[in-house]
């Protein structure tokens, strides 16, 4: 019989638990994958354990701390003391990945991080081995489930921002303080991971600009469904010319996009690359048991030996100024000449249109339209323009439209 594989446990909160729970239940599945049966030889909470005992005791450290330190810590001086790493940390690998990736290749062991994006949907997986080789275009996702609840519920029952959110808090699927994820911060730190293992470049966090969906309102979505459209908070990483963007912003999807179904809590990511057409995986983003289960598959792959194919690869250009559409909502006073002089003001600035609708009448009356792609700042420089027209009753609301059509 082959000797245990001995796991160090760091963190026994939501996830850690359901992952002790797991291994012992899976323990005789996972002895049959890899040839070895695991066990939990120690565990570090914060009243219990002693890191460095637990270190010394184990054939490989599984982290599930949360934040930066001492998770950051622990998981240099594990890599360092050559034991392979498994954390859903995204925080952690988003913020710090050239160190951590650079210790783990200097020991010749692996770093393994599928729970930190999208949950249970193994889309490191696909994208760093599955698809290691191929040449990406651009990588698109929902990879925050609350938000996507929030603005799920929003539509489905024209709840205001502020009751989607307090639901979502009932249901478990916001935190008590949701900040990181409803400012697009949590989906921004996935979309690095996710740019920095689709493009093989470093890419720093601070240069991944997010916005979040504090600001949207329950006639945004329920206007532009009119227009065909479903609001997301969607993460965008993609290839411009010789460098890339990576980007987090609420914005419309057309029906036929494959992102615009997701509903609910769910995660998804869609890739896309010449070879590959268009490849989407969608799932449950968070939960103990549904992150535990990434977690093991890692820890599965470790000690089944398979080694992920990761080169860091030179570092691309990350570029900020960039083409979009936009879903313009204009509350205007019901009077003549209204419509032609936005025309006049976006057409100046060399911005088309390409539909509009007219809700209301008199003290209600709106112009919602969406925009065809141009530079972002001739876009904003026309919605400044608009704004100060003296028949605006209020600031103009902008949001993102992606155009991408799939078949
Ligand atoms: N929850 C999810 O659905 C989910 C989904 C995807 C990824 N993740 C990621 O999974 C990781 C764990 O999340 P979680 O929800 O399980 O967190 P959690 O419930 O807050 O649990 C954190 C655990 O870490 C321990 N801990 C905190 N600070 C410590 C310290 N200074 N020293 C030693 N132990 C310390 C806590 O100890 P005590 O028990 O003593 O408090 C607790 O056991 C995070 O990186 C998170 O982003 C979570």
């Amino acid at each position: 019989m082959s000797e245990p594989a001995r796991i160090g446990l760091l963190g026994r909160g939501t996830v850690g638990d359901a992952f002790h729970e797991l291994v012992a239940e899976r323990a005789s599945a996972v002895e049959a994958a890899s040839g070895r049966r695991p066990e939990i030889s120690g565990v570090l909470r914060r009243s219990e354990g002693d890191f460095e005992e637990i270190l010394a005791g184990s054939d490989l450290i599984v982290e599930l701390i949360g934040g930066l330190e001492p998770a950051r810590d622990h998981v240099l001086a594990a890599l360092r003391a050559g034991k392979p790493v498994v954390t859903a940390n995204k925080q952690l690998v988003a913020r710090h990945g050239d160190e951590l990736f650079e210790a783990a290749r200097e020991a010749g062991v692996q770093l393994r991080f599928e729970a930190a994006v999208a949950g249970a949907v193994p889309v490191i997986r696909l994208v760093q081995e599955g698809l290691g080789t191929i040449a990406l275009e651009r990588i698109s996702g929902i990879v925050n489930g609350t938000t996507n609840f929030i603005l799920s519920e929003m539509a489905s029952t024209g709840a205001s921002y502020e009751d989607a959110l307090v639901r979502a808090q009932e249901l478990g699927y916001a935190e008590a303080d949701p900040t990181e994820d409803v400012n697009g911060a949590d989906a921004a730190a996935k979309m690095a991971i996710l740019a920095r293992l689709g493009f093989h470049t470093p890419v720093d966090l601070d240069d991944v600009p997010f916005e979040g969906i504090e600001g949207i309102r329950t006639d945004d979505i329920s206007y532009a469904r009119d227009l065909g459209l479903s609001l997301k908070l969607l993460g965008i990483a993609e290839r411009r010319g010789a460098g890339i963007s990576v980007r987090v912003f609420p914005c419309f999807l057309y029906r036929g996009h494959p992102l615009a179904p997701v509903e609910g809590p769910f995660n998804a990511v869609t890739v896309e690359g010449p070879s590959i057409t268009e490849i989407t995986m969608s799932g449950p983003g968070a939960g103990g048991i549904e992150t535990a289960s990434a977690v093991l598959s890692d820890v599965v792959s470790i000690l089944a030996g398979e080694a992920p194919v990761h080169s860091p690869g030179r570092r691309l250009e990350v570029l900020r100024d960039l083409d979009s559409s936009f879903y313009l909502h204009l509350e205007v006073a019901d009077r003549p000449g209204v419509l032609a002089a936005i025309a006049e003001v976006l057409g100046r600035n060399g911005i088309s249109v390409k539909s509009v609708v007219q809700r209301g009448t008199g003290s209600d009356a709106r112009l919602v339209m969406v925009t065809h792609r141009a530079p972002e700042a001739d876009f904003y420089a026309a919605h400044e323009e608009i704004s100060r027209l003296d028949f605006l009753r209020a600031v103009p609301r902008a949001i993102r439209v992606v155009e991408e059509e799939f078949v």
